[in-house]
């Protein structure tokens, strides 16, 4: 095992080699190299003195995302150092330096409120508790854990029960089978910007989300008095999760969804306290163009159809010769 001591003369000798190889000791004191720090950090054994790891994999930095930069790029309290051994203690790496935009989309998300604000300082995460350290991969390499595939277990590591609860429903299925088209956790709830769950603007808005992929569902849904007093602002009417649930959607054809024949009373009596098989027999998608679904609805469409032309063309005609022979009227009188 490395002892500090070793780490130190390590470390030394290597600066003392790159001395002794080119420039002169007056020059501008250099940024520490990758190499000088992996001089110590590069052994797969290295430790601290309370035996906590600070190995670090040279191979896999390289191949990260941020494999071309410096090591102080982002542990820049190091950056201006001359002198092995550093101080055990550094600052904190500043991610949002860089990317400044996501910096302040995080902010003002809970995530930041509950590590700032509320205390929980270890349980909440901060970048690298998502992305990762030294390993750090583009969102479109399938080995990055924000990958979309991956997405759940990223979350899940700390939202457990939620994953559990996913995993068994539709969309989590439909991810499995290979559909990238089905919703992971960030398409609801952002990465970046996440609220809580119970805001009236993030419930309100999860309607038009839920329609990027269900679109003809939400149209049908914005017919019903439900639809028409949640795009008035309410939350108090039923939304897409208050019938489907949120994590575990299942179709209605599975006996286990909230929507299933033998749920589906209950479901509503949520809200509804007169709930019953009758009840539910109201249609929460209606559709008049669909005839299969509901004949009542559609032929009260196509009479509408007929009727409302029907209406304007006669008494439209009706005005045109009501006009023409009153005019005709007025001429035959000034005569
Ligand atoms: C001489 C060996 C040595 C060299 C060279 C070295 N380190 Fe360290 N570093 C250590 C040791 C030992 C610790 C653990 C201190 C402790 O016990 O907590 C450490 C800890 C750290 C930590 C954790 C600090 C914390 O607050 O927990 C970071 C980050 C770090 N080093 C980065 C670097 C970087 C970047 C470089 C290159 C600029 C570098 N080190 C060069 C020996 C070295
Ligand atoms: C993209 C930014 C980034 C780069 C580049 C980077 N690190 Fe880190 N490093 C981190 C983060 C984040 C932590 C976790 C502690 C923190 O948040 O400050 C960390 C922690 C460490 C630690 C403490 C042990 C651990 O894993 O927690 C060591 C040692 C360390 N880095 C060494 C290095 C070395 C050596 C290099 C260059 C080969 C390097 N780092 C490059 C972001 C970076
Ligand atoms: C709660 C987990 C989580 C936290 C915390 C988090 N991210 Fe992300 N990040 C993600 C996910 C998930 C994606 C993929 C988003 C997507 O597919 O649209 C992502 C994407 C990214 C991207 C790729 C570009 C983009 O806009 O999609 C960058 C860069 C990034 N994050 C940086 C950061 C930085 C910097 C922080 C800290 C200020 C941070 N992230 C905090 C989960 C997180
Ligand atoms: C010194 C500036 C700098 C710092 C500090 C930094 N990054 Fe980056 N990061 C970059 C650059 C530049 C890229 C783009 C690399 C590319 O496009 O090839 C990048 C790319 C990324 C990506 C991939 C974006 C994508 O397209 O999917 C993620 C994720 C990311 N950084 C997260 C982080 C996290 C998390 C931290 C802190 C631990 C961090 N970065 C710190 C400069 C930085
Ligand atoms: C299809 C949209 C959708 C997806 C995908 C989704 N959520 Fe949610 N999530 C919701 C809705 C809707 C609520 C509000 C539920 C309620 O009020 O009963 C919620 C609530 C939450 C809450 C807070 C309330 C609670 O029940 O504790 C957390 C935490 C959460 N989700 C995390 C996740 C995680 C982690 C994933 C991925 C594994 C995920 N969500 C995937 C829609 C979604
Ligand atoms: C490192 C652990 C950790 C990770 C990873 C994480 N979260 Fe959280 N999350 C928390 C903590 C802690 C809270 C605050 C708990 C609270 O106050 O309810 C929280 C709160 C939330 C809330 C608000 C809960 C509410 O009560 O309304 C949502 C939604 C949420 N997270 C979604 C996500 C999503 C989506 C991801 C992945 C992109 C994710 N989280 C990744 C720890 C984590
Ligand atoms: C990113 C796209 C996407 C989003 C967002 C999304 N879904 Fe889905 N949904 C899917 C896919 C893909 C399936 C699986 C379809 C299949 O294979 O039958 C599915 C299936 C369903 C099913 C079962 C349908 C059936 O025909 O069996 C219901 C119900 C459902 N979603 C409701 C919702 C609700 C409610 C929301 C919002 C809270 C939502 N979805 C958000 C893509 C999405
Ligand atoms: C008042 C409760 C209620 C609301 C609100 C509601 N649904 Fe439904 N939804 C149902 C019921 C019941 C069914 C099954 C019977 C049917 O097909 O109409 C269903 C069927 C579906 C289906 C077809 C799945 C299947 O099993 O055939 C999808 C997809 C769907 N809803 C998505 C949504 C979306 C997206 C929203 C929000 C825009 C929404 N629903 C709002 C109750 C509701
Ligand atoms: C999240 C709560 C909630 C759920 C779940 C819900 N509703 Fe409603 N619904 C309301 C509210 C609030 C109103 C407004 C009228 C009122 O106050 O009764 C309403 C109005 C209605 C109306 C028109 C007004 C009336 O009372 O005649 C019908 C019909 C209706 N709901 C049927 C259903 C059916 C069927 C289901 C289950 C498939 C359902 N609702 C699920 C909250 C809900």
């Amino acid at each position: 095992m490395w002892t500090r001591f070793a780490l130190t003369v390590a470390a030394v000798g290597l600066i003392s080699t790159a001395a002794a190889a080119g420039q002169s000791p007056q020059a501008a004191p250099k940024p520490p190299a990758n190499e000088d720090c992996l001089a110590c950090h590069g052994d797969a054994d290295a430790k601290r003195a309370d035996g906590r790891t600070i190995a670090v994999d040279a191979k896999r930095f390289e191949g990260s995302t941020h494999g071309p930069m410096a090591c102080v790029d982002c542990h820049a309290d190091l950056a201006k150092l001359t002198e092995f051994p550093h101080t055990d203690t550094l600052a904190k790496v500043a991610c949002a330096s860089c990317h400044d935009d996501i910096g302040s989309k995080y902010h003002d998300s809970i995530h930041a409120w509950a590590k700032e604000k509320a205390g929980l300082t270890a349980a909440a995460p901060a970048c690298a508790d998502c992305h990762g350290r030294h390993d750090i991969l583009k969102k479109t390499d399938a080995a990055s854990r924000v990958a979309r595939a991956n997405i759940p277990s990223t979350c899940g590591s700390c939202h457990a029960g939620i994953k559990q609860k996913y995993d068994a429903g539709i969309h989590a299925v439909a991810l499995k089978k290979g559909q990238s088209n089905a919703p992971v956790c960030s398409d609801c709830h952002t990465a970046h910007t996440i609220q809580r769950a119970d805001t009236t603007a993030w419930r309100l808005g999860l309607t038009a989300e839920c329609g990027t992929c269900h679109a003809g569902v939400v149209a049908s849904f914005e017919r019903t008095f439900h639809g028409k007093v949640n795009q008035l602002g309410s939350t108090r009417v039923a939304a897409c999760a208050d019938c489907h649930g949120a994590h575990d959607i299942l179709p209605a054809s599975n006996p286990a969804s909230t929507i299933s024949s033998g749920h589906l009373v209950a479901t509503c009596g949520k809200c509804h306290a007169g709930s019953n098989e009758r009840f539910v027999k109201y249609d929460p998608h209606p559709d008049p163009q669909n005839y299969k679904r509901g004949a009542i609805l559609w032929w009260a469409n196509r009479f509408y159809w007929v009727l409302i032309p029907g209406c304007f063309g006669f008494f439209g005609l009706h005005s045109l010769l009501w006009f023409w022979r009153s005019r005709r009227n007025g001429k035959e009188r000034g005569r």
